[in-house]
């Protein structure tokens, strides 16, 4: 007999919509099984201003098929222009739910990002008031600094002063890779919570280099070593609210992947909810699946939980496509490497 779960139909707090003929393509992906998503704003140039979120979001309500729901919670790219009442207008109206912190030169389009944290005091400070969380991509930038150390690092030198120097000021650590970050959220309190994605509970670092290079499993942060992945595993389908579901998912065409100096971002709205069943059925978790995907995330951001479900199926292996064709080009859908055996129906 197949086994069925339904849970409350999930958000993804961390994604890339990108823009134009890419958005097109990938906002059905995401919005075929998520009610609502954190949307990412480092596009070219970044949405920095409420104006910029408020026109963002149109385009991506437009690009949405007919007969598709899906909820845009938009994000300000904070730079060391940033106004903060221009911040606190666009949360006021309920149009952002977020401020996106990029340290300068981390990650895909991050150009405009902080660089003296000094210069953004204001901005955070008033977040802390409203109780707007800011999105943290935690990870440093300095050249001497070890790729794979960036993000214990950034968590000693960054992100603890700027917490200290900053009571009351609620913060997502995006895209957590290592235990270190799973230690930090652990350690304090619920005005801290964290995101993990699909990917890094499936791949560590052998996985992108060994046997030769795959482009389609680098993305950023990078993915660490096997004891790193152990401790997300643990932290995802350990029950612990502070830790929810963020895809990351991050389209690159894969003529801009598969070439010399590649783009960093897995694709994985596709398939991630299938994945996911697969990895908490095999961490004797099913029972926890909805906490991680549907209710952490909105009880962190002081959302209602959705009331529309979603439901999984196990059975027979169910396949994806390994490309979706876009106008810009075709995207690589993320391998797990092995079978999914979790069907999933709205
Ligand atoms: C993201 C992208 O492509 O925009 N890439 C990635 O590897 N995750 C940026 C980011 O979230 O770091
Ligand atoms: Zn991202």
């Amino acid at each position: 007999m197949n086994q069925t779960l339904t849970i409350a139909r999930p958000d993804d707090w961390h994604l890339h919509l990108r823009d134009g003929a890419m958005l097109r393509a990938v906002l059905p992906e995401t919005a075929r099984h998520f009610a609502r998503a954190i949307i990412m704003p480092n596009l070219v140039p970044p949405v920095v201003t409420g104006a910029q979120a408020a026109a963002y979001r149109d385009r991506i309500l437009a690009a949405l098929p007919d007969g598709m729901t899906f909820e845009p919670l938009m994000t300000l790219y904070l730079t060391e222009d940033t106004d903060p009442a221009d911040v606190a207008a666009a949360a006021e109206t309920g149009l952002v739910k977020a401020v996106k912190l990029y340290p300068a030169g981390a990650t895909t389009n991050s150009a405009s990002g902080v660089r003296d944290f000094d210069r953004v005091r204001g901005v955070l400070d008033k977040m802390a008031e409203i109780g707007l969380p800011l999105c943290v991509h935690g990870e440093v930038t300095d050249a001497e600094v070890d790729i794979f150390d960036r993000e214990a690092v950034f968590i000693d030198r960054v992100l603890d002063p700027i917490r200290r120097a900053t009571p009351g000021l609620r913060v997502v650590m995006e895209h957590i890779t290592t235990r270190d970050g799973v230690a930090y959220v652990k350690a304090n309190d619920t005005d801290l919570g964290a995101t993990i994605t699909t990917h890094h509970l499936i791949i560590n670092r052998n996985h992108i280099l060994v046997g030769g290079i795959r482009p389609h499993y680098y993305c950023l942060p990078v993915a660490k070593r096997e004891e790193h992945r152990l401790a997300l595993r643990a932290a995802a389908t350990g029950g612990d609210a502070r830790f929810f579901l963020g895809t990351d998912s991050a389209p690159h065409t894969d003529a801009n992947k598969e070439t010399a100096c590649g783009c960093a971002g897995c694709f994985t709205a596709t398939n991630t909810m299938s994945i996911l069943a697969q990895v908490f059925e095999d961490e004797g978790a099913l029972d926890r699946l909805e906490g991680f995907a549907s209710g952490n995330g909105a009880a962190f951001y002081r959302l209602p939980v959705n009331a529309a479900t979603l439901t999984l199926t196990r059975g027979e292996a169910v396949t994806y496509p390994a490309k979706i064709i876009t106008g810009e080009g075709e995207v690589t859908v993320f391998d797990p490497g092995f079978p999914l055996h979790w069907s999933v129906s709205a």
